[in-house]
This record gives structure tokens, C-alpha cells and sequence, in this order.
């Protein structure tokens, strides 16, 4: 019996569209026997002529493969916000179901283009964007009675190995360079270590989870430059690892988004995260841990489970599935993140100065839950450690800066989490 068959066409041959291609080869013949559907690699395109495969019919153009009537599925795999936006938009227009693995624009554009391909009846798929090693928005979709409230991740790579690096103590600079030549940090790493990568994909993760419609504009994010050996080190004694972490939770029906470092407890599941290594922690009836790797094959995995599902749906009925949601919540401020906090400080080293900060806290109805003296003595200076009770950020803020005035050097602050997880004893 002659297979069905499911033509589709990539754009973009980088390290994505390379390793999709290649695990496109390994698959088909696995997929014709176990589906009965023959899918068939009709057209790549890249700007580039250097990239192009040989064997592969190859165009220039983008446009070829959206205009050829045959082609069913359109995979993006070019990144950036444009053209990427425009061809994935004009693809669902002209009838032909997208896969991609493109968070800038899934974060920017995801539900709008959802919409799209509601109304025109495509399936648009993005497993790759978030997490694909780990199945993430799978495990959230298909997970939605679990009444998550509460989502925790490491979800960049890059910044998860210099974090390891820097807690077996190498300074940031050298673990940054090791990281870029093991391939795990780019030649300009800005987008990662800002968080800013991090929170394209927590505010795709947190629209599906919570059915409504966050951009990464609207997250606090914070990248991971302004943490010191002498932090991770402090932080340690204190019995937490640094992660750099994306926090989204609902309560009361106020959203609370961020990507920041934060100090968790040793024991917590995420904190033995370690090097590229990404994870993610579903808090709701049950709590739920995925952990993988991020990179080339395992986001190729995750566009080929799209190209799978995809091609199995077109053999049924049309079914309408929406990812985002319209639900509206209002979005914590800054200001009014509520957490424990790690406050670092220099003090001159004589009498008095510890309760002349303690002081300072406390008119601000800061709570302290430990203050200690650590480390060494550097020009008469010596760092004192605050952990606080739970508190606004606003408050901090306020008090670090009187403490700035009363000629008390501030060091650097971090939230502690402030869950209580019994993952591990
Ligand atoms: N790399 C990862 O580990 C990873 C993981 C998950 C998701 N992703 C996502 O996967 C997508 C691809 O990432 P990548 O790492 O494979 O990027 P990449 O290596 O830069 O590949 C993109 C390819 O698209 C080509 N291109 C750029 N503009 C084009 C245009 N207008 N028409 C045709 N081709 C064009 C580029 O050519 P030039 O090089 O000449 O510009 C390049 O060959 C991105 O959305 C990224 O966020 C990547």
C-alpha cells in the first residue's frame, strides 16, 4: 500500500536546521513504518549558498518553500524577530502548518500568530523554543489538572555552567571563557548572561501554564555579572547554591514573573542543576522536575516529536487547540516582589557597626534572620552578611540606600527563595 505522504520545507541550515536535518534522516524510515506516512524533506532554504546540503534541494529564498502549494509543514529554524515573524505569519496564511523553534518571536508574537493559525485551521507548533530536551511545553500542556502555580526553572545553559564553574571556585571571566570554548557560551554572550534569554523563555512557558499572554518586556530580569566569587563562597557557608532562576507564580490572581540569581537551599532539587544542564520545577497538586540538555540535538529531537505530531493530527479532523489564553492578571511590580534577601555589606571594622546597620534594617520593618561577620578584613573593611525575613524589594531598596549614606559600603543583594520545598532532606 502507497504511504501518504507529508512534504516539508526548513529554513534556516545553522546548528538547528543542520542537526533537524540530520535527525530527519535518522527518523523517516522509523516513522514510515510505525505511522504509515512517508514524510519528505522537499526544500531547504538559507541566505547563505555556503550552507547548503548537497543532497537537499536548496533555494535562497525563503518565499519558494511558502509559495509551493505541495509543501505542508514549514519549519523556521532562521531566528531573530524578522524575517522569521513575517515568513512564519505569511506560511499559516497560504494554508501550511509551522513548526518553530524561534522564542524571540513565540515570545513576542506567539499568541497573535496563534490566532492566526486558529482561524485558518494550521497547527502551530514551538516545543523547540523552551526547554526541548525536556519536553517542557508538552509537560505543561498535557499536564494542565496538575493546577500548577508555581513555576521554577534553570533555563540557560550557558549561565548554569559558569554558575558550576564559579561555585568549585573559578572566577566569572575564566569560567566564561571555558564555557565559550566548550561551545557552551557564544563569542558575545550578553543575551544569556543578561537573563535575557531566560526570560524569553519564562514568558512563554508562564502564558501557556496560566493561559494568558506575558512578554519577556514585562519580566524583572537580572543577568548574573554582579555576582562575586566572594558571594557564591558566603553563600555556601550560609548553605545555599546561586542559581540563576526563572520564577513565575500565581496568587490571588497577581502574577509574579522574574529571572534573577537567588540563593536556594542545598537540598532543593534544582540546586545540584549543574553546568548546561537545564531544569525545571512545576509546583502545583504535584511537583513535578524535568531536567536535559538544551543545544543542537535534543532541539532537534524536539522539532521532529513537532514534525511527528503534526503529521499524525493532518491525518484526522482539524482539532482547535490554542497554547496562550486570554486570561488577565496583574503583573507584580519590582518594588513589591516579595522574598527573603541575602544583603551583602562592607562595615569598617570597629564597634557599633553592625548595630548601626541592624538599626537602619529595622526602622524599615526589615526583619533580620541572621547577621554575621565573614570573611577577610580589606583595607579596614570588613563584609557583614545579612539574610533577612521576608520582605519587599521596595523596602530593600530604601534601606540600602540610607545604609549608603551612613557611609556603610553596600556589597550586593540577592533574593533568597523563599520556598519550602522538602525535595530532599
Ligand atoms: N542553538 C541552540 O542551541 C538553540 C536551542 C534552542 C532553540 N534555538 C533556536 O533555533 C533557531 C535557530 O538557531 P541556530 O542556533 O541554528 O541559529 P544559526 O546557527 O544562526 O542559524 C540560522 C541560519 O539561518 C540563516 N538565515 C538568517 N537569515 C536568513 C534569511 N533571511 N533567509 C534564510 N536564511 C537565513 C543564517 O544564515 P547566516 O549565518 O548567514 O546569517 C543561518 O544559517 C533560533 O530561533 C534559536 O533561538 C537554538
Amino acid at each position: 500500500m502507497e504511504c501518504r505522504k507529508i512534504r516539508i520545507g526548513i529554513a534556516g541550515l545553522g546548528k538547528i536546521g543542520c542537526a533537524a536535518v540530520n535527525e530527519f534522516d535518522k527518523q523517516k524510515e522509523n516513522f514510515k513504518m510505525e505511522a504509515g506516512l512517508e514524510i519528505i524533506l522537499k526544500k531547504t532554504a538559507d541566505k547563505d549558498m555556503e550552507r547548503e546540503i548537497y543532497s537537499l534541494p536548496f533555494t535562497k529564498n525563503v518565499e519558494e518553500i511558502i509559495d509551493d502549494g505541495e509543501i505542508d509543514i514549514f519549519v523556521e529554524l532562521i531566528g531573530g524577530y524578522s524575517p522569521a515573524y513575517e515568513h512564519i505569519k505569511n506560511a499559516l496564511l497560504k494554508g501550511k502548518h509551522v513548526i518553530t523553534a524561534n522564542k524571540a518571536v513565540i515570545d513576542r508574537y506567539g499568541s497573535e500568530l496563534e490566532i492566526i493559525a486558529l482561524e485558518h485551521e494550521r497547527y502551530l507548533r514551538f516545543s523547540a523554543s523552551v526547554g526541548g530536551g525536556m519536553g517542557v511545553i508538552d509537560k505543561i500542556t498535557s499536564s494542565e489538572g496538575n493546577n500548577t502555580k508555581e513555576i521554577l526553572g534553570i533555563l540557560n545553559g550557558t549561565t548554569n555552567y559558569i554558575l558550576t564553574r564559579m561555585n568549585k571556585g573559578m572566577d566569572y571571566n575564566t569560567a566564561l571563557l571555558e564555557a565559550q570554548e566548550k561551545g557552551f557560551a557564544e563569542a558575545n554572550p550578553e543575551f544569556d548572561v543578561s537573563g535575557k534569554d531566560a526570560a524569553q523563555k519564562l514568558a512563554i512557558i508562564t502564558s501557556i501554564n496560566f493561559k494568558t499572554k506575558i512578554s519577556s518586556e514585562e519580566i524583572y530580569c537580572e543577568g548574573i555579572k554582579k555576582i562575586s566569587s566572594e558571594d557564591i563562597a558566603f553563600a555556601k557557608q550560609l548553605g545555599y547554591t546561586i542559581k540563576l532562576l526563572a520564577i513565575s507564580r500565581l496568587k490571588d490572581n497577581l502574577l509574579e514573573a522574574s529571572v534573577q540569581p537567588v540563593l536556594l537551599p542545598k537540598r532543593h532539587a534544582l540546586s545540584s542543576i549543574n553546568y548546561e544542564t537545564n531544569a525545571i520545577y512545576l509546583k502545583g497538586n504535584a511537583n513535578i522536575m524535568l531536567s536535559g540538555e538544551g543545544a543542537g540535538k535534543p532541539t532537534a529531537a524536539a522539532i521532529m516529536t513537532d514534525i511527528r505530531q503534526i503529521s499524525r493530527m493532518m491525518q484526522n479532523p482539524y482539532q482547535k487547540i490554542s497554547f496562550f489564553g486570554t486570561n488577565k492578571f496583574e503583573i507584580v511590580e519590582k518594588e513589591n516582589l516579595e522574598s527573603r534577601f541575602y544583603l551583602k555589606f562592607y562595615g569598617l571594622d570597629k564597634p557599633g557597626t553592625l548595630h548601626n546597620l541592624t538599626g537602619i534594617l529595622a526602622s524599615h520593618n526589615i526583619n533580620i534572620s541572621q547577621a554575621i561577620q565573614i570573611g577577610e578584613e580589606r583595607e579596614n573593611f570588613v563584609p557583614v552578611v545579612i539574610t533577612t525575613d521576608k520582605t519587599k524589594y521596595g523596602e530593600i531598596i530604601k534601606a540600602i540606600s540610607n545604609i549608603s549614606r551612613e557611609k556603610l559600603r553596600f556589597g550586593s543583594v540577592f533574593m533568597i527563595s523563599n520556598c519550602d520545598y522538602p525535595d530532599k532532606e
